[in-house]
């Protein structure tokens, strides 16, 4: 992810998964966090944008801060060519625990994780700007 990617993935957050870090945020994420790796998945052959990854990690630790394929194309094998890539790139991070948290009504979402390997480990009370709950969800690697 560039600086050019900025305004399409604050739409895209907001649309997709309600809320965004915003342009300033996500501008200061990319250029000072050392701990920051944020991906576009794109189209080879038009360069259209079909999803976005962000990441923090810490060696040994990472955790996915959002992870998502744009509506149109979801359920259609994308979210696990995103999710094959964060694997490997977090091995090559050498990177052995990788979290996240869930909407425990995000039914897609929780059984694309188990599919994964995620476990849950954790409830993070009242995680989400509307009261919900978080599973906390753990991969071994
Ligand atoms: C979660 C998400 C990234 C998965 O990407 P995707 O492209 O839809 O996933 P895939 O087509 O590669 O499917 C992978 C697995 O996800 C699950 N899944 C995907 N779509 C599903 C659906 N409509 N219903 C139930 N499970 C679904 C299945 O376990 C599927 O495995 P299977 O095909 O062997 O059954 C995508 O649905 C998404 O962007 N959702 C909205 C944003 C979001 O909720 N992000 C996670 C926030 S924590």
């Amino acid at each position: 992810m560039e600086e050019s990617d900025i305004s399409v993935v604050v739409y895209n957050d907001r649309r997709i998964l309600g809320q965004s870090l915003g342009e300033e945020t996500l501008k200061s994420e990319l250029n000072n966090n050392p701990f920051a790796y944020y991906f576009v998945m794109e189209n080879p052959e038009d360069s259209a944008f079909l999803g976005h990854v962000s990441l923090w990690i810490d060696s040994p630790m990472a955790q996915i801060l959002n992870i998502y394929v744009i509506p149109e194309l979801q359920s259609h094998g994308l979210g696990s060519v995103l999710m094959d890539f964060v694997l490997e790139f977090l091995k090559q991070h050498e990177v052995s625990t990788l979290t996240l948290e869930v909407r425990q009504t995000n039914t897609s979402a929780q059984l694309y994780y188990k599919k994964y390997g995620f476990t849950k480990v954790a409830i993070r009370k009242q995680y989400y700007e509307n009261g919900e709950d978080a599973d906390l969800m753990l991969k071994n690697l």
